[in-house]
């Protein structure tokens, strides 16, 4: 059987570091495409030299072209401006949402067929974006949000219980932003919720911390945002897609009705498998669970709302 083809679309911080975690896992031949000269190459060439000593059989390449990606079986868009201090993720919405279109134009001329995972910020608003223009099956593209975002909640429930992360099983849903909303909840250590391990105040400074987790590590960074949990985000979701594993996944969705919403992406608990979104089953939320929910997507609406949608 052939080496399915993944191709990341920006060789940046977050794309190369997906880039080569899902090279070591062996999970597809990865292309790297940059508009920056050498990068995606110089880059490219560097995970193989990685090869013999990590002895993964997929091949990474670079181009500044879309011909070496055609006919993708993924593509995940990491294209785009990262946040600099003080920057909310909306602030990169007309930079990001011009270079998400033509991305997106060259993607669906050569990889008709592909499932789209969008990075680019802001998150929500440039996977809908994505989608509008693409043309393509609203399962066939999604957002990475939730996966990171439900991660670094697990991190800070290991942090807060002592428990090691391999027991927690944490959620975040909605915007991914500042309006995300953790369910502690539906979010257990050892299958115990939060919710009934620590006192109110104590599930209220996790919550807290993982909101401003991302933004924790862009004012520790000075320069750029985060990339390391987010790659390894990405290479989760695909790693569902192309072993079909069907798992309900937190992932940027396009909503149909689930939570009463419809008609733009966010995140929520949906099944990934080989053919993308497979299904978005409506969790039993709890009315300030979706309350929360729904202001989230409110913001979102309003940004998107301010975005030329038109193909
Ligand atoms: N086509 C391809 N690549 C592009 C394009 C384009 N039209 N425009 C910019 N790029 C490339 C840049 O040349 C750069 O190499 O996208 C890459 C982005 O990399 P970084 O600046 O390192 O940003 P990164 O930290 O990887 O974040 C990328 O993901 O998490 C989000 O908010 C983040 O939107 C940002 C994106």
């Amino acid at each position: 059987m052939s080496m399915p083809k993944v191709t990341v679309v920006g060789a940046g911080q977050v794309g190369a570091t997906a880039a080569f975690l899902m090279a070591l896992k062996g999970l597809a031949d990865i292309v790297l495409v940059d508009v920056a000269e050498g990068i995606p190459q110089g880059k490219a060439l560097d995970m193989m030299h990685a090869r013999s000593i990590e002895a993964f059989g997929a091949t990474v390449t670079g181009t500044n072209e879309y011909g070496p990606t055609a006919d993708s079986d993924v593509v995940v868009v990491t294209a785009g401006l990262p946040r600099k201090p003080g920057m909310t993720r909306e602030d990169l919405l007309a930079a990001n949402g011009a270079i998400v279109r033509s991305v997106m134009a060259e993607v669906s001329s050569v990889s008709p067929e592909a499932i789209v995972i969008l990075v680019t910020n802001p998150l929500d608003v440039m996977a809908h974006l994505a989608w509008r223009v693409s043309g393509f099956p609203a399962s066939r593209v999604m957002g990475m949000g939730g996966v990171l975002d439900s991660a670094r909640f697990a991190y800070f429930i290991a942090q807060a219980t002592g428990a090691p992360v391999s027991e927690i099983a944490a959620v975040v849903i909605g915007a991914h932003g500042d309006t995300m909303v953790p369910l502690p909840r539906f979010s257990t250590v050892r299958g115990e919720p939060l919710s009934e391990m620590l006192p109110a105040d104590e599930v209220a400074e996790v919550v807290r911390r993982t909101v401003h987790g991302g933004a924790e590590v862009v004012s520790l960074l000075k320069s750029g945002s985060a990339f390391y949990a987010p790659g390894a985000s990405v290479a989760r979701m695909v790693t569902a897609i192309l072993g079909d594993t069907r798992e309900v996944l937190p992932s940027c969705v396009l909503l149909d009705g689930q939570y009463g919403l419809s008609g733009l992406h966010l995140n929520v608990p949906a099944a990934i498998g080989r053919a993308g979104v497979l299904d978005v089953p409506e969790w039993p939320l709890d009315d300030a669970e979706l309350a929360a929910l729904r202001a989230s997507a409110a913001g979102v609406a309003e940004t998107l709302a301010t975005l030329d949608l038109e193909v």
